[in-house]
Order: C-alpha cells, then structure tokens, then sequence
C-alpha cells in the first residue's frame, strides 16, 4: 500500500514537470498546492512566487472576466472544454480548459484541480480555413451578381447624363447638381462592384517580369497628392537595382496604392509614411517595406484587418487588404504587419525566380 502510494506520488511529481499541460491544483481555502512547468510558463508565473498564494492574489492584476480560475470550481461547478485566450509577454495562447472539484472517501470538498491545454495552433489553423471559406464565397457571390448589377447602372448613368443635360440647358443649377450627386454615388457603386469582381476572378491579368521600383515611381504623385491633403510626408527610399519579380503592374500598383492609402488615413494629425526596399537573397524575395507614424493598429483587430469587410472607417468597404492579401498571395508572396503601439509597418514580400 505504501510503496504504491509513493508511486503515485512520483507520477505526480513527474507528470506536473513533464507533461504537455497545464495543470493546477487548489486547496478549499482558494491557494495554490501545485503547478506543473507547463501552466508558469504560458502564464508566465514563477512557480517559487506563487507556490502556497491564494489564487485571488496571483491573478491580482487582472479583471474578474480575465481570471482563469474562479472561487465557485470549489462550489463543485464542473468545466468542460472552455475556450479562453490567454497574452503574455506578446504571444496570444488559446487554451482549452477543464476543472473539477477533489473529493474525499466521505465526499467532502478537499479542493479542486484545473488541466488546460494550449490549442493555439489548432485555433489559428481553423481561423485560416474558415477565412478562405468566406473568401471562396464571396467570389462566388461576387461572380453571380456584379453583372446583374452594373447593366441597369449603365443605363441609370447614362440617362442620369442626358437629365443632367437638359437641366442645365434650361437653368436649373440646383437641379442638375442633384444629378451631378447622384452620378458621384453611381460611380462609387460602380468602384464596389469593381472591387468584388477583383476579389472573385481578375480579369485580364497579365503576368510578366518587372522591376517593382518602376511600378512605385509610377504611383507616387498619386500617394504624394493624397498625402498632401493629409498633411503626411512621404518618401520613397529607392534600393538601386532590384531583381525583377513575375507580376501584374495593375494589380501590383492597386496593393501599393491600398497599403498607402490605409497609412495616410491612419495619420489624422499628420505624420510619415515611408516605404524602403530590401532584397532577401537568400529567401530570394524583395520586400517593400510601408512605414507610418499613425497610432498603430489594436491588438483586438490585427487578426481581422486580412478579413473581408473588416473596417473601422465610416466611409470604408473592409475590402482593401483582403483584396491586397489576395493579388500577392497569387504571385506567391506574402504580406506581414507589425505594430506595436506606434506606428504601423507593411511588409510585401515578392520571390523572385
Ligand atoms: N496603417 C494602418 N494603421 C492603422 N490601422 C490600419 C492600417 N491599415 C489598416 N488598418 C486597419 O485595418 C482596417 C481594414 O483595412 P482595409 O484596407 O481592408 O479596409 P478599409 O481601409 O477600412 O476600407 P477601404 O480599403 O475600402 O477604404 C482599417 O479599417 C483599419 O482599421
Ligand atoms: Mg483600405
């Protein structure tokens, strides 16, 4: 009997330090009696500091909502697979959660243990596939309707222009500028319609090899002039020669353009946006790097900004990085984010053959 309670007792000790879990274990005044390596380090707590504490006390500095653990598991209430993210110094755990009260040969509370396990890839993975589904119906939306809707449009525009014609003929400014109004907004509809056609099959695309520096110097008088209105100073920090990459010029300028655009409406009061070049040459990549000053984008949104119809703007569709994300992820590349409180930084990365 001894020798296989100290057996147990060894498991104990070796299942906490080993296993690939975490795992705490609480006493019925609410304190910690043990904790495996596993559950310190994605909590990042130091097993020697909060070793015998009252869980109240190591989980002092966090709301209520955020705790992982709750007084009332000691009232017997039993958890199964609840699903909790946790941050620590940067890295955003999902963990997957189990607890259940220990009881005695009488059946009386003696405390209480909670095994959690870390599914952040798991998570990640299924987010991935769930935003290619969305993707893939969207195209499919996109595809059906975007000819149904720009038929009539052409013909409301074009008797739009004839009304606004003969209004102005006869004098009648107020009248004509509603039709102008009504123009304007058609043409916006007509840009929407034209960015779902994009996002489900782009047309005539051709790829052919060329020097992305090229495609920039083309669209910096439109970056500059949109930045001028905002009082943003950009500048364009040209590598010198980069290898040439296989891409569409169109559809490269559209993700330039929508990277830039979004750092510019960032900056409210002003600020700079910078974009450099780098070449990887042993990735064989050249990456385009925009740089803003604006005030960086929460940690609540950065998983979203990819997603279709993710924005914080009152006039914007959320369309404009899904679109990007698209177009680069056909050449093969790939577009990163980075921003920690200030600042904001895009990285398009092209492989070049
Ligand atoms: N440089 C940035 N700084 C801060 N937030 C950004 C930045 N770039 C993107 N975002 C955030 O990502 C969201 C999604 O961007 P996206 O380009 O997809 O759509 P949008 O700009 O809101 O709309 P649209 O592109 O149609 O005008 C934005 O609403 C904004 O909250
Ligand atoms: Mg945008």
């Amino acid at each position: 009997m001894q020798r296989q309670l100290n057996l147990l007792q060894q498991f104990a000790g070796a299942f906490l330090k080993d296993v690939n879990l975490g795992v705490f274990l609480i006493n019925t005044n609410f304190e910690l009696v043990d904790i495996s390596e596993m559950a310190c380090r994605v909590l990042g707590l130091n097993k020697e500091e909060v070793m015998n504490q009252s869980i109240e006390q190591i989980f002092a500095k966090l709301p209520a909502q955020h705790r992982l653990v709750h007084r009332n598991i000691l009232e017997g209430m039993v958890v199964r697979n609840h699903a909790l993210s946790w941050t620590n110094n940067q890295e955003r755990y999902e963990l997957l959660l189990d607890s259940n009260v220990l009881r005695d040969d009488d059946n009386n509370i003696v405390g209480a243990y909670i095994i959690f396990k870390d599914v952040t890839n798991l998570r990640s993975l299924e987010e991935q596939v769930q935003r290619s589904d969305r993707l893939a119906m969207i195209g499919q939306i996109a595809a059906g309707t975007a000819h149904e809707i720009r038929n009539p449009l052409t013909s409301i525009k074009g008797f739009l222009q004839m009304l606004r014609k003969t209004l102005q003929v006869q004098g009648m400014e107020k009248e004509s500028g509603f039709t102008d109004i009504m123009l304007g907004e058609i043409n916006r509809i007509n840009e929407l319609v034209n960015e779902f056609l994009l996002l489900s099959k782009p047309k005539n695309v051709t790829y052919h090899a060329l020097d992305i520096s090229k495609v920039i110097k083309e669209i910096f008088p439109i970056i500059n002039n949109e930045a001028t209105l905002h009082s943003v100073v950009v500048r364009y920090e040209a590598a010198g020669q980069l290898p040439q990459v296989i891409a569409d010029s169109e559809l490269l300028k559209q993700v330039f353009l929508n990277i830039c655009k979004n750092g510019i409406e960032a900056m409210v009061d002003g600020g700079h946006l910078v974009l450099t070049e780098r070449v990887d040459v042993e990735e064989r990549i050249v990456n385009i790097e925009i740089r803003d000053t604006g005030p960086g984008i929460p940690m609540f949104a950065i998983d979203k900004i990819f997603d279709p119809f993710f924005t914080t703007k009152d006039e914007g569709t959320g369309l404009g990085l899904s679109i990007c994300q698209r177009i680069i992820h056909d050449v093969g590349g790939h577009i990163r984010v980075s921003s920690k409180g200030f600042g904001t930084t895009f990285t398009v990365g092209i492989p070049y053959p």
